[in-house]
């Protein structure tokens, strides 16, 4: 009979500097889910998002290519855009003192600087990042050296086969007070079902839930009423859920934000004329709902002091061991 495996000490949970060296181990060298292609059409379309504390932009160059930098000026540390998404005209243009950027990232003009001797503007080129697009959805990674998107994704790719295509879109966010590792755990254990989401468990049955780990991906496969792509949950380390319901496929991004909040952002992709969208979207904010509930207490109870390490199941909690193991082995790197 396998034995109970020890939890990660609860300080991972709230300790402001494990969370400075997450940012720095995990969150600057994984792909992360930056926005849709579809909001990046025409050459000067950007889009923009703060991840892991690292304010970042995607923007398409008069070439067709999508660049990605830090949203962050080599000047004072100027903004270079100001929303989530939008276009600029020809080049990007510091928000601050108004320096000028090629969507390459060159330096193309310090505007007003005045001059400066040995000053090199082609030494100030924007800080690159590396990105890549997956079935319409645009990730990057701040490690420029990283393997590539599709190495991580490829058992996803595989189990989710040919879809239809699915242009019209919901986007929404949740904050959540909690660790973003509470949320992924619950994310990854099959065992809180029945306690948690009573609804779900009833129509999925509860006794047949099964996570395994392919590469870095955690599946699960609810027993199907309608066929693979109908019922298909996947879990994408560090922080990325991609689920099909009904039809309906939803990305939830789990962003960082502190120690202890995290936000939830959430993109379903259907078809325009689905009436079962609205569905899908329901079920999902309740079971969002249900989760945030338990983890923020799960949270407060953490940071409570009298609980220091528990246990995992070796039947039940596979999954949620195997991200320990992962969290500690990329804190050790
Ligand atoms: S900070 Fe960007 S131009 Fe000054
Ligand atoms: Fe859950």
């Amino acid at each position: 009979m396998p034995a109970p495996i020890v939890t990660a000490s609860v300080e991972l949970y709230r300790d402001p500097a494990v969370f400075e060296h997450e940012r720095t181990a995990i969150f600057a060298r994984t792909w992360q889910f930056m926005g849709l292609e579809a909001d990046l059409i025409r050459a000067g379309d950007y889009i923009a998002e703060v991840i892991a504390g690292y304010p970042l932009l995607v923007v398409r160059d008069q070439a067709g290519r999508l660049n990605g930098f830090h949203n962050v000026c080599r000047h004072r540390a100027g903004p270079l855009v100001g929303e989530a998404k939008g276009r600029c005209d020809h080049e990007l243009t510091c928000r601050f003192h108004g320096w000028r950027y090629g969507f390459d990232g060159q330096l193309k003009a310090a505007t007003g600087f005045g001059p400066a001797e040995g000053f090199d503007p082609a030494a100030f080129g924007l800080f690159p990042l590396r990105v890549e697009t997956w079935r319409g959805f645009v990730f990057v990674n701040l490690d420029l050296e990283a393997a590539p998107l599709i190495d991580l994704l490829r058992p996803l790719d595989e189990k989710l086969g040919a879809q239809p295509r699915r242009p019209a879109r919901v986007r929404d966010r949740h904050p959540i007070a909690c660790n973003w590792k509470v949320f992924v755990e619950n994310c990854l254990d099959g065992y809180h079902q029945e306690g948690v989401h009573p609804v779900l468990a009833a129509e999925t049955g509860a006794q047949q839930l099964d996570v395994r780990m392919v590469g870095e991906i955690a599946l699960y496969e609810a027993p199907s009423r309608g066929g693979a792509a109908e019922s298909l949950w996947a879990w994408v380390w560090p922080n990325l859920v991609v689920s099909v319901y009904r039809g309906v496929l939803l990305l939830e991004h789990l962003r960082p934000i502190g120690p202890d909040k995290t936000l939830m952002d959430h993109v379903f992709l259907h078809q325009p004329e689905d009436p079962g969208v609205e569905a899908a979207i329901l079920h999902s904010e309740r079971i969002t709902e249900e989760d945030s509930w338990v983890s923020e207490r799960v949270q407060q109870n953490l940071d409570a002091g009298v609980y220091h390490q528990g246990l995992l199941s070796p039947t039940q909690e596979g999954a949620v061991a195997w991200f320990q193991d992962r969290v500690a082995q990329a804190l050790a790197q």
